[in-house]
């Protein structure tokens, strides 16, 4: 599957996007949602790339964007404007002018004071900005704390108790104009049920909304659809259409209502790897070391989220197994990709991909020991 003779002469590390892959993941999304006539914003935080994003906007997907420079990127690479919603919970003001310039679908709104500010900086310009109220549904998705986003712990969204308070004074807010409520619930949500969950809690809030009074035309349920990083071969496509279906069947939209989601990692992350090269072999008395020559600087999940990623030795040679710890070379105990990893006997210089890494990886990079970021590959151009 990897082109390795070709990866012998691009210096390690690297990320390698397979764009076929990539083409028939994002076409699988897009039919799917299209069958029930919903609209996809790919979430640019996934991965921001110039290449990854043109593709995605010609096939007609809209933008999540989480910041000013997002918003400039997707326009960049095509997305209209009136495809991209805005979100996050601390939007500075020279990011919500840009959203006003450009007219964006969508700002997602995550307080009270947040609105007051949208609402002033339209005004000053003579606009209105279209916003939706972001609503944190109070909905366990089950996933790693760190990327669980929908309870009320959480920092996110308005909050159920003051949501019908924020509506009215939505409605007195003379440049902004309602037109969605927005949920997220959290990331690599693996199983269904935490999306029934919130379908039903959708429904219930769409009711209480008309209660006083309030309609939208538009219900953004987020992103969150998990991947299988165990098995990134068998499920190299994640299961758009089980998900569409399930949103389908259980969410009640009204007459001319349109459904939209922020699909990221779920677009994204299977046509990535990391590849790198061991640098040395360490055999202990208790324990084998492989340190290659990415660190926590280019992946950072197996650090941070105690993720989990596939690793293989991509070099062809038929030595027995043995079983390493894959670590990296920066100056921090964290930084291991993974413990007790079965990989064929290993070799200076072998090369090493680490695996489902296209979402959240290069764009988590940093320079950390004035590393250098890593270079993007794609499978069509190398
Ligand atoms: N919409 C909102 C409002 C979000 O906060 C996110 C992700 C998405 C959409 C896209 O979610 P996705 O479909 O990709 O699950 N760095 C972490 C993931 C952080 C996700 C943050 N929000 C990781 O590496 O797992």
């Amino acid at each position: 599957m990897f082109p390795i003779e070709k990866f012998r002469a691009i210096p390690t590390p690297f990320y390698f996007y397979d764009v076929e892959l990539f083409r028939r993941t994002a076409q699988a999304a897009l039919s799917e949602a299209q069958k029930y006539g919903y609209a996809i914003h790919y979430a640019l935080k996934a991965n921001a790339s110039e290449k990854l994003l043109r593709l995605l906007s010609g096939m007609g997907f809209g933008a999540d964007c989480v910041s000013g420079a997002e918003v400039q990127r997707a326009i960049g690479c095509g997305f209209s404007p009136q495809g991209i919603a805005f979100a996050g919970v601390g939007k500075r003001d020279d990011e919500i002018c840009l959203g006003i310039d450009n007219r964006i679908f969508s700002f997602n709104c995550e307080s009270e004071q947040e609105l007051e500010v949208v609402n002033e900086l339209a005004k000053a310009k003579g606009a209105a900005a279209q916003v939706a109220l972001r609503i944190n549904p109070n909905v366990d998705a089950h996933t790693h704390a760190h990327i669980t986003t929908g309870l009320d712990e959480n920092k996110f969204g308005i909050n159920l108790w003051q949501l019908n308070d924020v509506a009215k004074k939505v409605r007195q807010m003379s440049n902004l104009k309602l037109v969605c409520i927005h949920f997220h619930i959290g990331s690599q949500i693996t199983e269904l049920e935490p999306f029934v969950e919130l379908c039903a809690k959708v429904n219930e809030l769409q009711e209480q909304l008309e209660r006083i009074g309030v309609t939208v035309e538009h219900v953004n349920v987020g992103g969150g659809l998990g991947v299988d990083y165990e098995h990134p071969e068998e499920h190299s496509i994640p299961q758009f259409a089980a998900y569409f279906a399930t949103l389908n069947r259980h969410i009640k939209l009204r007459k001319g209502q349109t459904l939209h989601c922020e699909l990221g990692r779920s677009i994204v992350a299977q046509c990535g790897s990391l590849i790198t090269k061991c640098l040395y072999v360490k055999e202990l008395q208790k324990k084998n070391f492989v340190v290659v020559d990415a660190g926590m600087t280019d992946l950072i999940r197996p650090a941070l989220y105690s993720a989990y990623h596939k690793i293989e030795n991509i070099t062809p040679q038929h030595a027995n197994e043995k079983v390493y710890d894959v670590v990296g070379p920066i100056c921090e105990s964290s930084d291991v990709f993974d413990k007790h990893v079965a990989l064929p006997q290993t070799q200076r210089g072998d090369l090493i991909a680490i695996r489902t890494a296209g979402a959240y990886g290069e764009v988590m990079a940093s320079r950390y020991n004035l590393r250098q970021l890593p270079k993007a590959y794609f499978s069509d151009e190398v």
